[in-house]
């Protein structure tokens, strides 16, 4: 027993991992991409240059912003015989397990062909990955709503081509608003990477056994799925609906600090994060902005979140646990104003953080030194025992 590390509930593993590409001070409050803090990227950035950025290291001159756009431009459709893979699905499955099953399928359709070994592969299947997703996601929705799937188009960029692909029909014509664009665009690149967090953790413990990069992939967003990591967008705005009028605060206040209750505030609190998640602060200012400019005034929902974001801020139970709001909780109430219903939040989340998750698995297969990963445990069962004979137990 002389090795036995002390126990952490959180299973927070003894041996880190090494990365450069996302740093998290959970005290500051403070997310740095690459160095570069998040705050100024969703001002001045997009997120196909944040995807350069994580992938590469840099950010992109004119030349290098054109010819990777292109590249990801290039790859945005899906083979045709993907299409099948959805329809094995019941129409009303969540979008998230079709996206789990089709993501998984493409290692049978991209994988074959890849040989991971090689630098200049995984480069493409990064590329392909974050063509894809989008294409991905909005067919999930389609197939979910019984319309038929859009095609990319590649005269959009990459934030107007998802939600065209979303919300477009053949029956007419539809442009895609820029102020949902601009929105959408920097949800994503709020969402982009986050860290050793429970799904990356997953796509690198999967990577590093050899596995190919897109049953990696699809093994992150089925841990991104659960309500404690990524499903909390749609399970905090659920929790928003519900307590549906700001006098009806108190009682789930209550019930959030009551240790017999298991409820939680979805969107609230955060492993790392003992100040304000900073993509919080963004979301919320988003959040202002995007229902602002599209005439949504008094948002009830949006009137919910800040009163209770003021009250909790306030409350000596929230400020003893250092819970604050974290990206979840403005999130959902600016795609619900965009016309996604709750279970497109996690899709969104998904496809936003594939970026995160394969600059993360390219970061750790490139490390010659990589072994396959393996957590430790704390052994708490029987000692060594005789096997008995069914009578003499
Ligand atoms: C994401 O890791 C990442 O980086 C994740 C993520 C990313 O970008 O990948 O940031 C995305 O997953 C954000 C988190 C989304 N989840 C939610 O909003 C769900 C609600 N929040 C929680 O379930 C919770 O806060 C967690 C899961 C996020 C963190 O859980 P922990 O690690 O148990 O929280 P903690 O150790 O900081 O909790 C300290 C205390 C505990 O009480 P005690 O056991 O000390 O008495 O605070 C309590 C918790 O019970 N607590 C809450 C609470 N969150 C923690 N009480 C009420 N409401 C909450 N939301």
């Amino acid at each position: 027993q002389a090795d036995v590390f002390t126990y952490d509930p959180g299973f927070t593993s003894t041996a880190a991992c090494k990365s450069a590409i996302t740093y998290i001070d959970g005290d500051k409050g403070e997310l740095l991409y690459r160095g570069y803090p998040i705050e100024q990227l969703a001002k001045d950035s997009h997120f196909l240059e944040v995807c350069y950025l994580l992938l590469f290291g840099e950010l992109p001159d004119k030349a290098q912003m054109e010819d990777f756009e292109g590249r990801v431009t290039r790859h945005t459709m899906v083979h045709e015989q993907m299409n099948n893979f959805f329809r094995g699905f019941r129409r009303d499955s969540h979008p998230m397990a079709t996206m789990v099953g089709v993501v998984g399928a493409m290692s049978a359709f991209y994988h074959d062909s890849l040989d991971i070994n090689d630098p200049w592969q995984r480069e493409v299947a990064a590329i392909r990955m974050i063509a894809k997703l989008p294409t991905i996601a909005a067919m999930a929705y389609k197939y979910s709503i019984g319309q038929p799937f859009v095609f990319p188009k590649n005269s959009l960029d990459y934030s107007s081509n998802f939600l065209h692909m979303c919300f477009a029909v053949p029956a007419e014509d539809y442009a895609v608003d820029p102020i949902l664009s601009k929105a959408m665009d920097r949800i994503m690149m709020l969402h982009a990477d986050h860290e050793q967090n429970a799904s990356t953790s997953t796509v690198r413990l999967a990577g590093s056994s050899g596995a190919n990069p897109f049953a990696c992939i699809a093994a992150g967003i089925a841990c991104l799925w659960g309500p404690a990591h990524g499903g909390a967008n749609q399970a905090c705005l659920e929790m928003l609906r519900e307590i549906g009028t700001v006098d009806r605060i108190p009682e789930f206040i209550a019930r959030a600090k009551d240790k017999d209750d298991p409820f939680r505030l979805m969107g609230f609190g955060h492993r790392v994060y003992k100040n304000f998640d900073p993509r919080a602060t963004v979301m919320k200012e988003s959040a202002d902005e995007v229902l602002e400019l599209m005439g949504i005034h008094n948002n009830p929902t949006l009137q919910v979140a800040k009163e209770l974001e003021r009250i909790a801020l306030e409350d000596d139970y929230f400020i003893s646990k250092k819970l604050y709001p974290n990206v979840d909780f403005y999130s959902g109430i600016i795609l619900d104003a965009m016309g996604f219903p709750t279970a497109m939040f996690t899709p969104i989340f998904a496809l936003s953080r594939t970026v995160g998750w394969i600059a993360q698995w390219r970061e750790m297969i490139a490390d010659e030194e990589q072994k396959i990963g393996r957590p430790r445990q704390l052994y708490v069962g029987e000692s060594y025992r005789d096997y008995k004979q069914v009578n003499d137990r």
